[in-house]
């Protein structure tokens, strides 16, 4: 039941290029049904809590001396950091040391950045530099661009789309490697690194990844264990969305993740070594995926304690089980908003998170699961080539391009109704109407 992998060589960049075909996707497809329903509370790791302050401690006089979210955005002392220090390299194949310091110290001289350093996240995504082959593909991707604007927005999160090619020899899915590194030097004030593949859409406005859980870890997966240890599967995880924390591990983890890369001497034999090994991996070609997997099985003592391979919610899923299920997630929040009143109260999008924590004790009882009819936090369209249109052959380009429609207007909707709005046909982007007040009463 295994095919080969249908790769396109001339223009695979990025995500657009992997085709997730055969028995080992079945049995992700099979995991995937089987998340977990454990503790669904901490997905929101505050409480909902009344606001006590009154209109005149808001609004103080020196609330214009800050930026938009309590950072001074005006202010660089004299005193030298790691940028004055011509030795330091943004590139990947230049290493770091003591970058834990260095970032440690930058904080110390910015204070209006390190109150919130901890949590804070700064989203990664990016697309080839030249046009997409297929008509329609820059369309989409600035469709599920629009997507991580939005996520971002609601959730005060920065973002950071890239269309360039950080190292001139890693390019496809190699590309994010060199950006990855780039980006922690140059955003010291964010903790966590996101990258999410360009034809991956947040379906779950309201979702926020559960930091409190990564601690201990500086890098997060959608992954099984039992896939890569007992399987030895290239599929047994997903290296399109990752979660990276800024760190001296991170770098030293990418130094030795990047070295199997296309820039190494070694590529070839890194491809045969992860072909061999990786038993459902038919292509000869070192990937990211493949040499990640690897890393987990041959060096497991040195890396996998930090490596927190999430399988619990949505951290990524894959388009094809998810889409036919999205009408009937948004009856079942229609449903939930229709018994509560302040679950459907009209609000401004800026506090969106207070009522997507509100509607939490509503979703408990769903769960994460496949049949929960919660809203899956990412639907990626692995195998869609969004911007190649070299899709799967395993599935039409029809119901890749119904998918996308689908679950892009499944997420918009979530925007739109902040600005008053609904697409009811969630097939036609084109036809918006205005949300009647009190909405689904
Ligand atoms: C994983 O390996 C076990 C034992 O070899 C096998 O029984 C199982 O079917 C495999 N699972 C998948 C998804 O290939
Ligand atoms: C999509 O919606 C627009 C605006 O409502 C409408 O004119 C158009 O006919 C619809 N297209 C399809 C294919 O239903």
């Amino acid at each position: 039941m295994t095919k080969t992998p249908l790769r396109n060589k001339a223009s695979s960049f990025l995500t657009d290029s992997f085709h997730l075909v055969g028995g080992a996707t079945v049995a992700l497809l099979l995991v995937w049904v089987l998340w977990s329903f454990l503790n669904p509370t901490n997905y929101f790791s505050s409480s909902v809590s009344e606001p006590k302050t009154t209109v005149s401690e808001v609004f103080t006089p020196h609330d214009c001396a800050e930026g938009a979210q309590g950072v001074n955005l005006r202010y660089d002392p004299p005193a030298p950091t790691f940028y004055d220090d011509p030795s330091l390299s943004y590139s990947i194949e230049k290493p770091i040391k003591n970058w834990d310091e260095k970032r440690k110290e930058w904080l110390k001289h910015h204070p209006s950045f390190a109150a919130g350093a901890r949590d804070r996240i700064l989203l990664l995504s990016g697309s080839q530099p030249a046009p997409c082959r297929n008509p329609i593909g820059d369309h989409l991707l600035l469709r599920f661009f629009k997507n991580k604007v939005d996520y971002c927005r609601i959730h005060g999160y920065d973002i950071f789309y890239n269309n360039a090619f950080f190292h001139p020899k890693m390019t496809k899915f190699w590309a994010k490697l060199p950006l990855v590194r780039s980006a922690m030097i140059a955003h010291p004030e964010t903790e966590w690194i996101w990258w999410v593949d360009s034809d991956a859409a947040f379906t779950d406005m309201d979702f926020k990844l559960p930091l409190e859980r990564y601690r201990d870890h500086n890098l997060i997966v959608h992954g099984w264990p039992n896939l890569i240890y007992e399987n030895q599967s290239w599929v047994s995880l997903n290296a399109g969305i990752f979660l990276i924390r800024n760190c001296q591990w991170s770098i030293d983890f990418m130094d030795v993740w990047a070295s199997m890369g296309p820039q190494s001497p070694d590529y070839d034999t890194w491809g045969k070594t992860q072909k061999s090994t990786l038993k459902d991996k038919l292509f000869p070609e070192s990937d990211d995926q493949s040499a990640l997997v690897y890393l987990l099985l041959k060096e497991k003592e040195k890396w996998a304690d930090k490596i927190y391979l999430e399988s619990e919610y949505c951290f990524e899923g894959y388009w094809l089980i998810i889409v036919g299920s999205l009408d009937k997630i948004t009856n079942k929040y229609v449903e939930i908003e229709r018994g509560v009143r302040r679950l459907r109260r009209r609000h401004a999008e800026k506090v969106s998170e207070y009522y997507g924590e509100l509607r939490e004790p509503y979703l408990k009882e769903a769960g994460h699961g496949k049949e929960s009819l919660r809203r899956p936090f990412i639907t990626h369209f692995t195998g869609c080539q969004p911007c190649s249109g070299d899709h799967n052959q395993m599935y039409s380009g029809e119901s890749c391009r119904d998918g996308m429609e689908k679950a892009l207007n499944f997420a918009d909707n979530q925007v739109l109704r902040s600005f008053g709005l609904v697409r009811h046909d969630v097939l036609n982007s084109s036809s918006v109407s205005p949300l009647r007040f009190d909405f689904p009463a």
